[in-house]
């Protein structure tokens, strides 16, 4: 995380974000009563409500629960996509919450990736273009564009496609420009929303091994939204949610390990 020079949006040392201590990594986000409301007065629809958690360097995390629980409205907030009603969001030393729009947009762009299916890509774009895209959006020049999205396309093994059109690509090839998306600013937190909930398991598998090999090679830490058991299972912790609020927490002892 990039340090902030404005005292304004500061967290205090005290709050939320802890040192690095021996063994433990530090706390990269933290939420504290994180309140979100939909509609107004009589239509008032509390997706969440009062959600406190800590998420560490290289966890990787599943939020799960049943549809309409408040899970993407997590996502969407922790990801700084949607602003909280209430309560606050530390990024790092930043708290989040409190930081004007153009801070959040650079803090944003700068340390996360995306995996989300309705943020697709323009599909009659090239593959390249659309993974060069946040460097574009960070201001980056074209020719170190280029060689870091065709790095990221290498991982995921797609560079022969660098020139298609973006919609010529199968649903798997899909997600994973995605993934060479989200990858391409050397974040580090990536989002994934059901990032397998459309593909065959066997493409989907493919997709899930790219996300956790990110984790473990690169450190990149990861917070998947997921209705698939095995998926939440090879998250280290699993994030139970339900109306909005945390049900319960679970860690798995194997951190990403195979199937
Ligand atoms: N923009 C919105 N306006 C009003 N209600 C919304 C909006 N987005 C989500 N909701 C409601 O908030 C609840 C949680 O939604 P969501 O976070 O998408 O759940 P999940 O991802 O767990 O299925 C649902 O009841 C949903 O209908
Ligand atoms: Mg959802």
């Amino acid at each position: 995380m990039k340090k902030s020079k404005q005292p304004r949006g500061k967290a205090a040392p005290s709050q939320a974000v802890p040192s690095r201590t021996s063994g433990i990594q530090p706390v990269i986000i933290a939420t504290k009563n994180l309140t979100k409301i939909y509609g107004k007065k009589s239509a008032e629809f509390k997706a969440l409500n009062g959600i406190n958690l800590e998420i560490r360097r290289g966890e990787s995390v599943a939020i799960i629960g049943k549809s309409g629980s408040g899970k993407s409205t997590l996502m969407h907030c922790l990801a700084l996509l949607d602003a909280p009603t209430k309560g606050e969001i530390f990024i790092g030393s930043h708290l989040a919450t409190k930081l004007k729009k153009r801070r959040v947009n650079r803090l944003r762009n700068k340390n996360f990736g995306f995996v989300f299916q309705q943020f697709f890509m323009n599909a009659r774009d090239s593959v390249l273009s659309n993974v060069e895209l946040p460097l574009k959006i960070a201001g980056i020049r074209h020719r170190e564009r280029k060689r870091r999205a065709m790095e990221a396309l290498r991982i995921v093994e797609l560079e022969e496609k660098a020139k298609s059109r973006a919609n010529d690509l199968s649903g798997g090839q899909k997600q994973r420009v995605c993934i060479a998306r989200a990858i391409v600013n050397n974040p580090s937190v990536i989002f994934a929303d059901e990032p397998t909930g459309n593909l065959d398991s066997v493409t989907g598998a493919r997709v899930e091994d790219l996300l956790f090999q990110m984790n473990k090679e690169k450190g990149i830490t990861l917070i998947i939204v997921t209705h698939d058991e095995d998926l939440a299972a090879r998250c280290s912790r699993q994030i139970h949610i339900k109306d909005g609020k945390i049900l319960s927490e679970t860690a798995s002892t194997v951190k990403g390990g195979s199937k």
